[in-house]
């Protein structure tokens, strides 16, 4: 428990003196963060406090990624523990906490793969390139299969390469021009259908596209798909049903593999361990960060079907070792945390809890379409996207800075939430993706607030 916080104006003052001074925050502008600072000092539960003693009720999980909430000091015994035992050693030796890891993600999985731990959640989309790219040298020596298609308004990670298998224009605007290694394709986001079309009338035209993709750039130059199962960044998009088995089946069709991006979607927080197994896919490769260990310590890692990991085994003279290493993978104190982080999952049901309490909310803000802004409500478990527009009809986007009302007005009123398009991404919408922990009590108040701060839109 670590609450409680004396308010201190002059500590809190020298803090973001300091901050101000030496710190370069990602994404926001200090000019901004001059006005306007959290100073998180403490946290508990699904909530965090600041410097100042304000408590916030924490409804994006931080970066959506602290799954089991704030607070668990047991994981502090686990890391101290661990640190006693072993700090560190490279991952080319073995160590006891990344083994019995691999073992349990491996067990989540169905029993078919290895892992190769990374740092992030980048990194592990990164290296599933490499492994795609590697692979596909292995199994079809002479041919130059390199190519990762990807969705328009997909989010896979900061590096160059992910964010260049990214889809998102605005993003990657400062850093032009790409390799031209990532082909793009329309996204399943139905509310805003690139066709124009509706499910299921629209035969999945999404899925036809890909396919005219992967034909079109010749079948013998892809590696493979990437594929976030709902697609956090572009506001929460869950797709139907059959589209991940349908992006299977052209997989397997043209001998492409397939690349699931579970960084937000894994460890529970759509209702199920992993979102593609909603799906009942088998995918080649599996990016996990975030809730691996909801983030109490940094660990991510690529997980690989055996069939994959297979092309990486041989004597040393054929040289198929996998060509890639990193300092801090398989770190053994972030392995330990992340075990216990998961083992404290399990013995909590916190994915069928998620299934639960991201149906109670999602009922709850779905009352919020009395406002005349509000455009739809979707999600899955406890990802959700509030979209807000401008005309129910038209479905023009919200304001920039009506949009920002809203999540202000929320801020000032006590609950974070998070956002999602605007600009040249489509939509407006308000993300949650709250700890797994999440009260309904907590629920409430979400969609208290945030029906005033509709209320506030509705009225301007
Ligand atoms: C779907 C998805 N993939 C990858 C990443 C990159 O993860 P990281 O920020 O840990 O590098 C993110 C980050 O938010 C993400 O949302």
């Amino acid at each position: 428990m670590s609450l409680p916080n004396t308010p201190d104006p002059a500590a809190r003052d020298a803090i973001v003196r300091q901050d101000l001074g030496n710190v370069l925050h990602p994404i926001v502008q200090h000019k901004v963060l001059e006005a306007k600072q959290i100073v998180v000092t403490g946290s508990e539960g699904s909530t965090v406090v600041d410097a100042d003693g304000t408590e916030y009720l924490d409804g994006m999980a931080g970066l959506w990624c602290v799954n089991i909430g704030y607070g668990r000091t047991e994981l502090a015994e686990v890391a101290a523990e661990q640190m006693r035992q072993l700090s560190y050693f490279p991952h080319t030796a073995m160590n006891v906490p990344a083994a019995a890891l691999a073992e349990k993600i491996n067990g989540l999985m169905g029993g078919d793969y290895h892992t190769y731990f990374v740092n992030s959640g980048s990194e592990a989309n990164e290296a599933g390139f490499k492994i795609a790219r590697q692979y596909m040298k292995h199994e079809y020596p002479g041919e130059y299969r390199f190519k990762t298609v990807s969705r328009y308004f997909a989010y896979h990670g900061t590096t160059l390469a992910t964010l260049d298998a990214g889809g998102m224009g605005e993003r990657k605007a400062k850093f032009e021009p790409f390799s031209g290694d990532f082909v793009h394709v329309a996204p399943p986001y139905c509310y805003r259908c690139p066709f124009g079309l509706s499910y299921p009338s629209c035969g999945l035209a999404c899925v036809k596209n890909m396919e005219a993709a992967i034909v079109g750039e010749g079948p013998e130059t892809v590696a493979e798909v990437i594929v976030e199962p709902i697609m956090s960044g572009v506001g929460v998009a869950v797709p139907p049903d059959e589209y991940l088995p349908e992006v299977e089946s052209l997989c397997r069709k043209y001998g492409v593999l397939l690349h699931v991006d579970e960084v937000i979607n894994g460890f529970g927080r759509t209702g199920k361990m992993f979102a593609h197994q909603h799906y009942g896919v088998s995918p080649d490769i599996v990016a996990v960060a975030k809730g691996i260990s909801s983030a109490y310590l940094p660990i991510a890692a690529t997980v690989v079907k055996n069939r994959v990991f297979d092309s990486f085994y041989g004597d040393p003279t054929e040289n198929r070792q996998i060509a890639q290493v990193n300092t801090y993978g398989g770190h053994p104190v972030a392995a330990a945390v992340a075990l216990r982080n998961i083992e404290i999952m399990e013995a909590e049901r916190l994915a069928d809890r998620a299934a639960e309490i991201g149906a109670y909310l999602l009922e709850g803000l779905r009352g919020l379409m009395s406002h005349k802004v509000v455009g739809d409500v979707r999600g899955k478990g406890l990802l959700i996207g509030v979209e807000l527009v401008k005309d129910r009809i038209t479905k023009e986007q919200l304001d920039a800075a009506a949009f920002a009302s809203v999540v202000d007005y929320c801020r000032d009123h006590g609950v974070l939430v998070g956002r999602a398009g605007g600009g040249r991404h489509y939509g407006t919408t308000i993300a949650l993706c709250p700890p797994l922990v999440i009260t309904r009590a907590e629920c409430d108040r979400i969609v208290d607030t945030l029906g005033r701060a509709l209320k506030a839109i509705d009225a301007g």
